[in-house]
């Protein structure tokens, strides 16, 4: 089990290239199932997420092809039961389901268990697969949907408690793409990356239109065939490595980005005082630490919101920004995991009821800590960046799961990084 040990105190600068997105390609990845041709996509980040979803594939049948970034996938032959061992390992393989079924008429998946982020639940996934005519049933931890006459057309609404399914709105609309006649989708999630798998659907021919609004209208076809597809830049990792730059920066420039996938954050952390400034085309942007900070209020909404998903980075750099911060996750109220960890490393953060209130404090000090999610570990290394001495951060997997090379990326903008195998 790798760790990272940061050396705080560096100044990082110079030049990266931000990945392909994780949560655009795993849907993506599972909508090649709807397909028995050749699916080419690019720019896949190397991310264990990634292979996590390249493996269910392979086991269900398809034959997979993965070399610098380009996946090739062939599904021609399919089985329709995903493998529990496999789909346990991560929460984002229920998008199978929804191409399982449309293709085979029969989907097994494991119910996703609990997660260190929030209660989970699929319920909506299941609501929108109902509409269109799915049988669910549940037994052995495993949810078994059927539909042997075909998936009909229907309206739904799929707004939840709090707010739309990202992942939801994905496998209803994969699944709907081959259903017979027009399917709605009202409080769809309009996040980017169901736009690009929106993209990707109607380049292998589906016919989809409002995806990136909150109304998604799906008109059935027979048949889908096989696409090349370019996946659209990761805004989490981009905002990550802004929010690294504002903490520890003397000017980051970050290509291969989308500004307009990128507005919230940039919002963000301009009004906390730093710099951000984009090239014309909006595919590159240029991060200064300011000179006046001040503490920000932030809210997690669904896009075009501020991302639940850059709450923790947001709050590792709001903790030594001089003033009050008060940061409210209603997507996941849960969410504050790195909030304990942060204090070990000196942090004044209260934590009450889905907000967590910081005060800002000069510097933090390194402290082993201890990574709980994915977005919390990318909290706790850039809390490291300008923390006195060196921190010691263990159970790394969680931030391979969704940062292509992240330590690499960090050495390269200068910053004093090691990664440990224990
Ligand atoms: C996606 O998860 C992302 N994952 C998450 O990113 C992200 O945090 C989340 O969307 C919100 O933006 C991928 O894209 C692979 P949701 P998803 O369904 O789709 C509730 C990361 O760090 N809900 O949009 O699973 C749910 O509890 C990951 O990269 C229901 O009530 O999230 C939450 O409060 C973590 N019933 C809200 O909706 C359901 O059936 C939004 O969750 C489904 C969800």
């Amino acid at each position: 089990m790798d760790k990272l040990v940061v050396h705080g105190g560096s100044v990082i600068k110079g030049v990266i290239n931000i990945s392909g997105s994780k949560n655009a390609s795993l849907p993506i990845l599972a909508a090649s199932i709807l397909t028995g041709e050749d699916c080419i996509i690019r720019r896949v980040p190397d991310v264990s997420d990634t292979n996590y979803m390249i493996q269910i594939l392979s086991a269900l049948g398809a034959d997979v092809e993965r070399s610098s970034g380009t996946v090739r996938i062939c599904c021609a032959d399919i089985a329709d039961e995903a493998p529990y061992e496999l789909v346990r390992r991560m929460r984002a393989s229920i998008c199978v389901m929804g191409p399982l079924l449309a293709r085979k008429g029969r989907a097994v998946v494991s119910l996703p268990g609990g997660c260190v982020i929030g209660d989970r639940p699929v319920d909506l996934h299941l609501k929108g697969l109902q509409a269109l005519g799915a049988k669910v049933e549940f037994e052995g931890g495993n949810i078994t949907l059927t539909a042997p006459d075909g998936l009909r057309g229907a309206e739904m609404d799929l707004r939840g408690e709090n707010g739309p399914t990202v992942l939801g709105t994905d496998n209803v609309m994969m699944a709907a793409t081959l259903a017979d006649g027009i399917t709605v989708i009202e409080s769809a999630a309009a996040e980017p990356e169901v736009l690009d798998l929106a993209n990707f659907l109607n380049a292998m021919g589906a016919k989809i239109s409002g995806a990136g609004t909150r109304r998604i209208v799906i008109e059935g076809v027979k048949e889908l065939h096989g696409v090349e597809h370019t996946v659209i830049p990761d805004r989490i990792e981009a905002g990550t490595f802004m929010a690294a730059a504002a903490l520890a920066g003397e000017g980051v420039t970050l290509n291969r980005v989308n500004r307009d996938h990128l507005k919230a954050i940039t919002a963000a952390i301009i009004k906390s005082g730093h710099k951000v400034e984009f090239n014309e085309a909006g595919n590159s942007c240029f991060i200064e630490r300011g000179e006046t900070l001040q503490g920000v209020d932030l809210t997690t909404a669904p896009f075009p919101g501020y991302p639940t998903d850059m709450q923790a980075q947001m709050t590792a750099l709001l903790v030594t920004t001089p003033g009050i911060s008060v940061i409210r996750d209603t997507i996941f109220p849960q969410r504050f995991m790195h909030c304990a960890e942060l204090k070990r490393m000196g942090a004044d953060i209260r934590v009450d009821n889905g907000n967590a209130i910081v005060s800002g404090v000069r510097r933090l000090s390194a402290a082993p800590v201890m990574a709980s999610d994915l977005r919390a570990s990318a909290a706790l290394v850039l809390a490291a960046l300008n923390a006195s001495g060196s921190t010691e951060i263990s159970r790394l997997y969680h931030i391979d799961r969704g940062y292509e090379h992240i330590d690499e990326k960090l050495l390269m903008l200068g910053a004093k990084v090691e990664r440990v195998q224990v």
